[in-house]
């Protein structure tokens, strides 16, 4: 098994350049499909394992699709023959797999596709995604861990979301495209992945308005076609990068980012003390003379995003004062908390609080990263703390940051990767 070796406590410094988002680019590659005439060109798509797993799935399902690595290029062919259905041991390795759904209901009548289960980070249920289906004429069974819909008469509808699920959003968007009629879907999520999505089916002939606001209006189309298309740069590791300067007290600028995608997080470094200076598609961290706690809670875009609470509890680790940061996404999200008071950190949770009483410094310790993001908290935690960390379970890193070592030892850490290539295990975030 692989595991990073990072000597911690000495400052970041350089430029850094955020990859293509891995979030933004699932669901496009997934509605790539949708072409009937043309290829779909996407570029800037990270590599990641991730983005190997969706395309492995859509290849298990009959699609002709290839990844220029690169080029950090897919390539979708339409395809001609039918589908196959998606199996089970890639459908469980990563949520994100579930994104397949609405495309396929409006290439194939019948599907019949494994349940996506609970993850690490919470329960996450797919009752959004399957009502929003159901509302548009599908018919849904559940039989022995698999959704078995009937997409026959697909048609538009009107769908209020009870919570703004960026993976129902998506899911409905898709499977509204070629629908019958109009769809409306109200309090949608806003992140800019769904409005990179809306942008990308725009591009292949869909219309959809209002991509990133309270309401989007989808008007069916007959058939879509093939495009070229850039995806986005990746907010959460752009956000990763910040908080890895601002953790080891270093000047670190990220480029080829959407600053604005980043507002919520600069404003709370900048609460906490940190100078943050912004270009075009730049953001720089800073050095101050001492960062102060801050309290933070999670909440649906424009808010201060989960996919960057475990960093930001790192951060605050390292603080002067009392910070409270609550999770109001996931059920489940605090799965570093124990690996952080391994380093030292005087971390507690309570319900969906983590209260994190500041102190001067953490302590390298050896620490398992128990997810995704929870790991990049352990890395920032790592190039902050004295002495030595040794972080295993790294595939779950790899899942979301590209060359995370490459660009952290760019920036001056000392981190290595030691061991030999991991076996993912099913995780799903
Ligand atoms: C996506 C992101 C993930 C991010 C999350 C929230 C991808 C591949 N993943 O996940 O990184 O952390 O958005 O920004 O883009 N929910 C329901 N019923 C549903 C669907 C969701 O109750 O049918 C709940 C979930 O349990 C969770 C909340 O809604 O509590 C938000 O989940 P959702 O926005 O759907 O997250 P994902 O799309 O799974």
């Amino acid at each position: 098994m692989e595991y990073f070796l990072i000597e911690g406590g000495k400052p970041l410094n350089g430029s850094v350049r955020a990859s293509g988002s891995k979030n933004a680019a699932l669901p496009i590659i997934a509605a790539s499909i949708l072409s009937t005439t043309n290829k779909v060109v996407l570029k800037n798509i990270p590599m990641l394992k991730d983005i190997e797993t969706m395309i492995e799935l859509l290849k298990s399902i009959n699609v002709d699709i290839k990844f220029n690595k690169s080029r950090k290029e897919v390539i979708v062919k339409p395809t001609t023959s039918s589908y196959k259905e998606p199996p089970y041991e890639l459908v469980r390795k990563m949520r994100a797999s579930f994104n397949i759904m609405g495309p396929l209901l409006t290439r194939k009548n019948k599907i019949r596709i494994p349940f996506p289960g609970g993850c690490a980070i919470g329960t996450r249920p797919i009752d959004l995604h399957l009502k929003g289906f159901a509302m548009m004429g599908v018919k849904i069974d559940i039989n022995s861990g698999y959704v078995l819909a009937n997409s026959k008469h697909l048609h538009g509808s009107e769908i209020y979301l009870d919570l703004p699920s960026v993976g129902a959003t998506e899911n409905i968007m898709m499977a509204a495209v070629m629908a019958k009629g109009k769809t409306i879907i109200r309090n949608p999520a806003r992140e800019p992945e769904i409005v990179d999505l809306a942008n990308f089916l725009n591009s292949m002939g869909a219309d959809i308005e209002g991509a990133g606001s309270d309401t989007i209006r989808i008007r069916g189309v007959n058939s879509l076609t093939g495009c070229t298309y850039r995806v986005m740069p990746d907010r959460i590791e752009a956000g990763t990068y910040l908080i890895a300067g601002a953790i080891t007290r270093g000047k670190v600028k990220v480029t080829n980012v959407i600053v604005e995608h980043l507002a919520s997080l600069i404003d709370k470094l900048k609460e906490a003390g940190l100078q943050i200076v912004t270009g075009a598609n730049w953001v720089e961290v800073r050095p101050c003379k001492e960062i102060k706690g801050v309290n933070v809670k999670t909440l649906p875009y424009p808010g201060f995003p989960t996919d960057l609470q475990s960093q930001i509890v790192a951060l605050l680790c390292t603080a002067k004062g009392t910070s409270i940061v609550t999770e109001s996404i996931f059920d489940k999200r605090t799965a570093h908390v124990p690996e952080l008071k391994r380093m030292g950190a005087d971390i507690s949770v309570d319900g969906n609080n983590i209260i994190i009483n500041g102190r001067k410094k953490l302590t390298g310790a050896e620490v398992i990263a128990p997810d995704l993001r929870a790991g990049a908290s352990l890395v920032l935690a790592g190039l902050a703390a004295e002495g030595t960390t040794k972080i295993s379970d790294i595939f779950h890193i790899d899942r979301g940051y590209e060359n995370i070592e490459e660009k952290i030892q760019k920036l001056g850490g000392h981190i290595k990767r030691i061991g030999k290539e991991s076996v993912p295990k099913a995780a799903n975030i």
